[in-house]
């Protein structure tokens, strides 16, 4: 059986007492949550906070970025080991906001997957297409150059911690969530993928969240595809109600 995580992403917003608040309103919603894995990405400047505020609860923290060196010359940058020191489980990788902006490749995605392994964090790694690819039906090429580009040289041992997100870059905070049926095609496609990459077992065990527009309106029918093990969540990920419901939807699912 395979665990579904629910994880929020909430990009570049709340300071460190607006996290503050958040956990005091959100750890009792959720304190009764046992099946779902329940994770939440903030700011590094909210990390402390956060870490600190969940610790001995159900909520496990993450990073939304990292870069892939223990230490050294790289002014603004942040290590995996300073997240770890934070008591940080979890690394964002690989976002499209990232791959968009900051000009992340794959390969440089996968010298940040291989650095939170090596460093005992696990990574979420993003993957998904643009409109056009989809218009131009090549999702599925897409989907797997970042997979296995993403998880170049990462062994099937490690692949226990490791979180796929699937995003399709159109769903992302516009509103327009892929269909159930869409988003199971996909995450079809990947589990697949992963037993050529891997074999079976590892497929099985893989949870592969849907990302892009997930709210808790829709997030049940979402969640309770046969291949959709969580969610990715940004929008409803700030604010307590919404991403409670969200959560539930994912600890009545079973895979
Ligand atoms: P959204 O963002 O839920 O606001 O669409 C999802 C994400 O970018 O992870």
């Amino acid at each position: 059986m395979r665990k579904v995580i629910v994880a929020g992403n909430w990009k570049m917003n709340k300071t460190a007492k607006e996290a503050a608040e958040f956990f005091a309103e959100f750890k009792p919603l959720v304190a009764d949550v046992k099946n779902a894995g329940i994770v939440i990405g903030v700011p590094f400047t909210a990390l402390e906070t956060a870490t600190r505020e969940t610790a001995g609860s159900n909520i496990k923290i993450a990073a939304e970025n990292m870069n892939a060196n223990d230490s050294g010359a790289y002014t603004g940058e942040v290590s995996p080991l300073m997240l770890k020191d934070l008591g940080v489980e979890y690394v964002i990788l690989g976002h499209s906001e990232r791959r968009e902006y900051y000009g992340e490749t794959d390969a440089i995605v996968n010298e940040k997957v291989k650095a939170a392994l090596k460093h005992g964090l696990k990574p979420i790694l993003c993957v998904g297409e643009k409109l056009e690819e989809r218009e131009n039906g090549t999702t599925e090429k897409v989907v797997e150059e970042q997979i296995v580009g993403g998880l170049k040289d990462v062994c099937a041992e490690k692949m226990a911690n490791v979180v796929i997100a699937y995003e399709p870059v159109w769903a992302i905070g516009t509103g327009k969530t892929a269909t159930p049926a869409q988003a199971q095609e996909v995450h079809a496609f990947i589990r697949n993928l992963l037993v050529k990459m891997y074999n079976a077992e590892v497929a099985e065990n893989v949870t592969v969240q849907y990302g892009g527009s997930m709210n808790d309106a829709n997030a049940a029918e979402l969640i309770t595809q046969k291949d959709i093990d969580g969610g990715l969540v940004g929008g409803a990920s700030l604010i307590p109600e919404k991403f409670t419901v969200i959560v539930k939807a994912g600890d009545s699912a079973v895979k």
